[in-house]
């Protein structure tokens, strides 16, 4: 929070300073040292992909894919067997490949990653060190998470994230919404272990209780099953006094209830909220709600604005990249009628799609202006890792920004820990963004 105590800060990250050093020279490691496999994989690996590229581009791809396979296997049979395994089980890697990039991270953020300019161009205090760090402390505790399989909600990138941004902020009070099974709730614990949460869900995740795994937290206020109270109606001066909170720069608020996050913030603009993390922050074209990326996504913002020209560049790529990954869209996907490009197809969705309303372009410009007029900062979570580490087959790389841990990294991959973890956690990533609000005139 803006007025965290230094003292809080110092501790955040002596705690992690050992580790840090530990990390750091895992990275250099990979960087430097000849017999790291890692960087034997990426050489290998890089230079069978520049082949490949060649290849598809002149046409002789096919007839000697399977023979330039055989080779490439037998020389890294001789450098490191599982190394063969992966290049021959290489899908992941065509994805990555076939459209000519020359370096595995050059296709990250290739078609553009707009985002939210904030009033001074004020970014957050954090460092790609730092979530390194903070990988490493945190995949053992996600190992220990009482709700293994949570499909529909958050997957490891941004339960990271979430637990990343509460332990760095130190909140005295963090409310949720939506909160389904409740793993968003035990990763906000896991951060802040005595921080009271406030948590708002239509139904109690004590009902999911009596299916199988959930998690119901013994120091939350649920305003749930028949409480269940929207945010936008909730009096939060009331809750603020029962919490002991005068000052909301000590409040985190997470969002992951598919509301139109314009709404949203009005809202906690309103209640005088100034620290909040939104989980599902789609792309332009897709999802079911308005979100920040889309709402940002202007001609004006480089990597934003689009063209429904459908002999254009951008169709092309978009028609080509629709095939590897699922969350792309191609061109009829992303234009609605009068070529209408923003939100999706020109809709600003809200409540799981099941609202939605047709927006013109100028009132979808307004919407950037007004957002950007109350923001000290926007900061988009990377992934944690390249989609040839995590075998994701979700986000298109294209338009999200470089991961934590880059393709080609196995080494350090592995030695954080996330080679431990199914590739299925890894498939939820849609740019979870913290927002940080600046002061209002009141
Ligand atoms: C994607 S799930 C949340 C997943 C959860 N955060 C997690 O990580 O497991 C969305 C949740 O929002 C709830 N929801 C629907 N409308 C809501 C609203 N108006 N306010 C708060 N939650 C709402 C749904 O019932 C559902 O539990």
């Amino acid at each position: 929070m803006t007025s965290t105590p230094h003292k809080m800060l110092e501790r955040a990250l002596s705690v992690s300073t050992r580790r840090a050093a530990q990390v750091n020279d895992e990275v250099e490691g990979d960087e430097e040292s000849g017999a790291d496999e890692s960087k034997t994989r990426k050489h290998a690996s890089t230079a069978a992909m520049r082949l490949t590229n060649y290849l598809t581009r002149t046409g002789h791809l096919w007839p000697i894919l399977i023979l330039g396979l055989v080779v490439i296997c037998s020389i890294f049979v001789h450098t490191r067997d599982l190394v063969c395994l992966k290049a021959a089980s290489s899908d992941h890697i065509s994805r990555l490949r076939f459209f000519g990039f020359d370096d595995l991270e050059s296709d990250f953020g290739s078609l553009g990653v707009p985002w939210c300019r904030s009033k001074q161009g004020k970014t957050v205090e954090w460092t790609m060190k730092d979530l390194l760090k903070g990988l490493e402390e945190f995949v053992p505790i996600y190992e220990t998470r009482p709700i293994k399989n949570n499909m529909y909600g958050m997957g490891f990138d941004h339960s990271f994230g979430l637990w990343f941004i509460a332990q760095w902020l130190k909140p005295e009070l963090m409310i949720e919404s939506g909160a389904f099974k409740g793993h968003s709730t035990w990763v906000l614990r896991q951060a802040m272990p005595d921080t009271p949460i406030v948590s708002l869900s239509p139904r109690h995740p004590e009902k999911y209780l009596k299916k199988g795994p959930a998690y119901v937290d013994g120091n939350c206020t649920y305003f749930a099953g028949k409480d269940f109270v929207d945010f936008g109606s909730v009096d939060w001066g009331r809750v603020m006094k029962k919490h002991k909170i005068k000052d909301l720069t000590r409040v985190l608020v997470f969002f992951d209830d598919h509301q139109n996050e314009l709404k949203r913030l009005k809202q906690a603009l309103k209640a005088g909220f100034r620290h909040l993390v939104f989980e599902d922050n789609y792309d332009t074209g897709t999802g079911d709600h308005y979100s920040f990326r889309q709402i940002c996504d202007q001609s004006y913002i480089r990597g934003g604005g689009h063209s429904c020209f459908r002999d254009g560049d951008e169709a092309r790529i978009r028609f080509r990249r629709k095939k590897f990954w699922e969350k792309a869209v191609d061109i009829d996907e992303l234009c609605g009628p009068g070529e209408a490009w923003w939100g999706v197809r020109g809709q600003m969705r809200d409540d799981f799609n099941h609202s939605n309303k047709a927006i013109t372009y100028s009132q979808h410009f307004q919407n950037s202006r007004f957002v950007e007029s109350v923001l000290d900062i926007y900061w988009e979570l990377p992934p944690v890792a390249g989609p040839s580490l995590t075998h994701q087959t979700r986000y298109d790389p294209a338009r999200v920004p470089s991961p934590i841990v880059e393709d080609g990294k196995y080494g350090l991959f592995r030695r954080l820990g996330l080679g431990r973890l199914e590739a299925s956690v890894f498939n939820g990533y849609t740019q979870m963004v913290y927002l940080q609000i600046s002061e209002q005139d009141s």
